[in-house]
């Protein structure tokens, strides 16, 4: 099959499968949360933990605010919550009432943790440096919640436990398919 060789990126969607992972903060007794698909581990030492946030997002500027954030992973059963909290702005609406999201408290920040993620991290901010029309904000995670059943014991997602959420773009959800893992030690 030939290849298109262009340089319109337009959105440059072919990186996609992405992990639809939930971003909490809370500033001034104010919540809010939004799905991000832009983000990453970067550092095992510090624990370090990137995310892509436009400034215009109400939750930037609440965690402009607060220093911290949570990165919450939910599974495909929950993408409708994806769907909701990525799709309006928490500047004139609470979030957490208007779609009744049940949270867990948190033991090292002011983050809500989401009752329905199969992990969370809680992160302080420690760096935020900005890239075209998103800023990367990178957290030091300083706490780590998780569902024990739904990982190995070196801390590897067991697929038939758990299907984590991914996104394809804006708008399409798939999972894993768990007949696909296999193991290939390093080398071959
Ligand atoms: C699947 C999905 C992925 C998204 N990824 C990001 C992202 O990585 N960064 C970002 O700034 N916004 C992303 N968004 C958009 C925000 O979630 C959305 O604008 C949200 O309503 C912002 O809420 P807030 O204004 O309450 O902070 C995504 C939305 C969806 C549905």
């Amino acid at each position: 099959m030939a290849k298109i060789i262009t340089e319109s990126t337009g959105k440059f969607g072919q990186h996609y499968p992405k992990i639809a992972a939930i971003i909490t903060a809370s500033a001034h007794g104010k919540d809010n949360l939004m799905t991000a698909a832009w983000h990453s581990a970067i550092s095992y030492n510090p624990p370090l933990y990137g995310v892509a946030i436009s400034p215009k997002r109400f939750i930037y500027q609440l965690i402009m605010e607060s220093n911290e954030f949570g990165i919450n992973f939910i599974p495909l059963d929950k993408s409708l919550l994806a769907a909701q909290v990525g799709g309006i702005s928490g500047r004139g609406t609470n979030k957490f009432q208007k779609f009744n999201i049940k949270t867990e408290e948190p033991i090292k920040t002011g983050v809500p943790i989401l009752k329905e993620a199969y992990a969370t991290y809680e992160c302080k901010l420690v760096d935020n440096t900005t890239y075209g029309d998103h800023a990367w904000l990178v957290g030091k995670i300083i706490a780590i919640h998780f569902l024990e059943e739904c990982f190995t014991n070196q801390q590897v997602l067991n697929p038939s436990k758990i299907n984590p959420l991914l996104c394809l773009g804006t708008e399409h959800y798939v999972t894993l398919d768990n007949n696909s893992l296999h193991f290939i030690g390093k080398g071959g």
